[in-house]
């Protein structure tokens, strides 16, 4: 059985203050089989782990460099990472590959890397607008997944979460239909299958992105093959998060 989970990406949002904020209404009703989680950015993350550590809630990275240290100048390794508490890396969100240029190889390194350093990386895959309408959003899923698989061996692919976000429906309320979704998620268990066979499709955990909110996470969740959500901008308040969490 694959536990759910909802997964926070603040992406650039929240000072330290505003953070301290935020955990002092964060109040909630632990679900047994629902995994929550929250990746603020990285200046957040001592603050996160010192309200989260006697909780159930995990805390992990937006973001990670694939190299274990050295001349790097302004990047975080997974060591330092996971001397923070962290157990889940996000990889290759879109926004990073559209506005820094992050390419599918790139992404493969970061994932290997992450899981090298016993963290679990949540791989982020989907298309935009112009690849949908012109019927490519396989054809760049399987890219994107490819260009990570062939970094790993079949023991690691059974470890990651996969999140599928169309690039049209973050951040736009415009979300993803849940049986769009449910396509595309069983498209990727099948190119984890393939990939990695079954027992690792049947592992695999796949999120959905884009526009979730406390309306529509269940529509999502009652999909066979999605596993739970990532969350931006409802993830920045309590209220709205949590009652996603509570919906899940
Ligand atoms: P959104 O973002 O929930 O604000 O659409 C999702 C994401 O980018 O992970």
């Amino acid at each position: 059985m694959r536990q759910t989970l909802i997964a926070g990406n603040w992406k650039m949002n929240l000072t330290v203050s505003e953070t301290e904020e935020f955990f002092k209404n964060f109040k909630f009703r632990k679900k047994e089989n629902v995994e929550l989680l929250l990746c603020p950015p990285f200046t957040d993350i001592p603050i996160t782990r010192f309200f989260l550590e006697r909780t159930s809630v995990k805390w992990g990275a937006q973001d990670v460099y694939p190299s274990p240290k050295g001349a790097f100048t302004g990047e975080i390794s997974p060591s330092m990472l996971k001397d923070l508490g962290c157990t889940y890396v996000i990889c290759g969100h879109s926004e990073r590959r559209q506005i820094l240029g992050e390419s599918d190889e790139f992404v493969g390194k970061k994932v290997q890397a992450v899981l090298k350093e016993g963290l679990t990386p949540i791989l982020c895959v989907g298309e935009t607008l112009e690849e949908r309408e012109a019927e490519k959003t396989e054809k760049r899923i399987s890219e994107e997944i490819g260009a990570a698989f062939s970094l790993l061996k079949k023991e690691e692919i059974e470890k990651i979460v996969i999140a599928y976000e169309p690039i049209w429906a973050i951040g736009s309320g415009r979300a993803a239909t849940a049986e769009d979704a449910e396509k595309i998620s069983f498209f990727i268990r099948h190119t984890v299958k393939e990939a990695a066979g079954k027992k690792a499709a049947e592992s695999v955990r796949i999120l959905y992105g884009g526009s979730v909110n406390a309306d529509n996470i269940a529509d999502f969740l009652k999909e066979k093959d999605i596993d739970g959500g990532l969350i931006g901008g409802a993830s920045l308040k309590p209220e709205s998060f949590l009652a996603i969490y509570k919906n899940a």
